[in-house]
């Protein structure tokens, strides 16, 4: 379809880029009360990528870029707009920027976006519309996160889900519009259920003159919650994607849902009549790692081959806000 506003959009390439320190569930025993088996019941983990004190936001996230932009084969000064999607940005005015400058792409303007584990999936559809009224021909979406620095590593209930990671896909304007539909959702009244949150601490500037000096805390999960709220919204969401795609479940090739856990991509498969088998799934490795997993896994897939050009993915990403959403697309070039 050609879109009627400008242009359509192709996802033209993919990359990845973690961290090398790997910490599996026989470690995590050694650091909290848990078990190998109970891990990976519940959700599915093995192990994950950890970044170290020399290991930044922003270099895996230029990494993911590079890589995507030589499949691409696009040059970073080429590109109009770099989009990072982070929770965990190396510095709180944003990291894109230093991205951006990393990669030499002068002529991009680049911004940071949160949205927690939809990230991606809010970045896609962002990109997007840069792409379609016309402004903006070649966009770089990179979807990065460092959970490990906020993670309370002395909290099983939550320590042992989360990994690091950086993934980039970059879009280019095209003929064919390969972006199908998309819909994004977000409800405050869950705000409390999966947070990151600044803590004041006051501090009396002046007498009747005081500021707050606090930090960030760990991340705080219901875990229940979290859990009933994915296996309730993302069939309903990804359904809603693919009737804007005008595709039916038996069109799409690939699934790839925010990776999680196991149990919340099973329960969607089962709830959409998708096959496992047609779901990408390498939380195995790498755990949840927030807005870098869904590129994360379509790097791994794309590069073994599994998705070729032309096939149909739905994606679906879905995390703090509450916030969560889908979008279906083909890959490669319109
Ligand atoms: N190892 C061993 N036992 C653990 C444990 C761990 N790592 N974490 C919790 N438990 C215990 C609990 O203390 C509880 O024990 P109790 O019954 O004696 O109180 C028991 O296991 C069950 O805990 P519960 O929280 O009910 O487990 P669950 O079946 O809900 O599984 C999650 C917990 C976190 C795996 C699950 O809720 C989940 O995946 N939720 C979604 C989280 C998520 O994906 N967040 C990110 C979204 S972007």
């Amino acid at each position: 379809m050609q879109n009627q506003m400008g242009s359509g959009i192709s996802l033209i390439g993919v990359g990845a880029a973690t961290p090398p320190a790997a910490l599996d569930n026989g470690q995590m025993e050694r650091l909290v009360d848990t078990s190998d088996d109970w891990i990976k019941t519940r959700t599915g983990i093995r192990e994950r990528r950890i970044a170290g004190a020399d290991s930044t936001l922003t270099g895996l996230g230029t990494a993911a870029a590079r890589n995507a932009l030589e499949m691409a084969g696009v040059s970073a000064a080429d590109l109009d707009l770099i989009i990072l999607a982070t929770s965990t940005p190396d510095d709180l005015f944003g990291s894109a920027a230093a991205i951006q400058g990393q990669l030499g792409a002068s002529q991009a303007v680049s911004f940071d976006l949160t949205a927690a584990c939809s990230g991606f999936l809010f970045g896609l559809v962002t990109a997007a519309q840069y792409i379609r009224t016309g402004v903006y021909k070649r966009v770089l979406l990179i979807g990065a996160d460092v959970l490990s620095r906020w993670v309370d590593w002395s909290d099983r209930r939550t320590c042992i889900l989360f990994g690091d990671g950086a993934g980039a896909v970059v879009l280019e304007a095209s003929e064919q519009d390969q972006l199908l539909g998309f819909e994004m959702r977000s409800n405050g009244a869950g705000n409390c259920v999966l947070n990151l949150n600044y803590q004041s601490e006051e501090k009396e500037l002046l007498p009747g003159i005081n500021v707050s000096q606090g930090g960030y805390q760990t991340i705080s999960m219901n875990g229940k919650e979290v859990y009933k709220f994915a296996v309730r919204k993302v069939p309903e969401v990804i359904e809603k994607a693919m009737f804007y795609s005008d595709i039916a479940a038996n069109d799409v090739d690939w699934l790839v849902l925010h990776q999680a856990n196991l149990r919340i991509v099973e329960a969607a498969a089962q709830r959409l009549k998708f096959p496992l088998d047609k779901c990408l799934v390498n939380l195995e490795r790498h755990g949840n790692t927030s807005a870098a997993s869904i590129p994360l896994v379509l790097n791994e897939a794309v590069r073994d081959g599994r998705i070729q050009p032309g096939h149909v993915i739905a994606a679906s990403g879905f995390g703090a806000g509450l916030s969560w959403g889908a979008a279906g697309f083909r890959w490669g070039k319109g």
